[in-house]
């Protein structure tokens, strides 16, 4: 069918070939055919950045993309991140300082954190400020994400 299209991407480090409909997003794509629902749908008109997911190695909303988009792209996910015997420091940074109340937001400020701190190791306050105001939380009010993000960037260092 015209509207379909061969899709191959890799996900977490696994290779993927699907057929998928032109307009299906790439949000949709990984959590309802890839079965990858760590990424979280919020607003899904790119706003809340709870969607967010490596693209090549830079975070983007997956739902301002089209899956046919990733066709010979790499993808990250939360779930390429940590697995629960060995998390990420980024996401054992979160456990220890409550940097996540319910969690949904939680997902897309990790994978926006990723290179972030891979580019700033040690960030002062401000510019973690500026680094999540793409992510909207709802609980925290931030300072427990900022108290995280300041102790996974000493892990990280160490
Ligand atoms: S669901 Fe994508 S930015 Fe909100
Ligand atoms: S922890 Fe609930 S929205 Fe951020």
């Amino acid at each position: 069918m015209s509207d379909h299209h061969l899709v191959a991407v890799n996900v977490n480090g696994k290779d993927y070939r699907c057929t998928v409909e032109a307009r299906l997003l790439l949000s949709d794509f990984l959590r309802h055919e890839l079965n990858l629902t760590g990424t979280h749908v919020g607003c899904e008109h790119g706003v809340c950045g709870a969607c967010t997911v490596l693209f090549d190695g830079q975070p983007v909303r997956s739902c301002l993309m089209f899956a046919v988009q990733a066709d010979g792209h790499e993808i990250m996910t939360v779930e390429g991140l940590g697995t629960p015997e060995k998390l990420h420091p980024i996401q054992e940074a979160f456990w220890e300082a409550h940097g996540a109340q319910c969690g949904f937001c939680t997902p897309g400020i990790l994978m926006t954190l990723v290179p972030f701190l891979e580019s700033n190791p040690d960030p002062d306050e401000e510019e973690i400020r500026h680094a999540i105001s793409g992510n909207l939380c709802r609980c925290t009010g931030y300072q427990h994400i900022v108290d995280s993000v300041k102790l996974a960037a000493e892990k990280m260092r160490t």
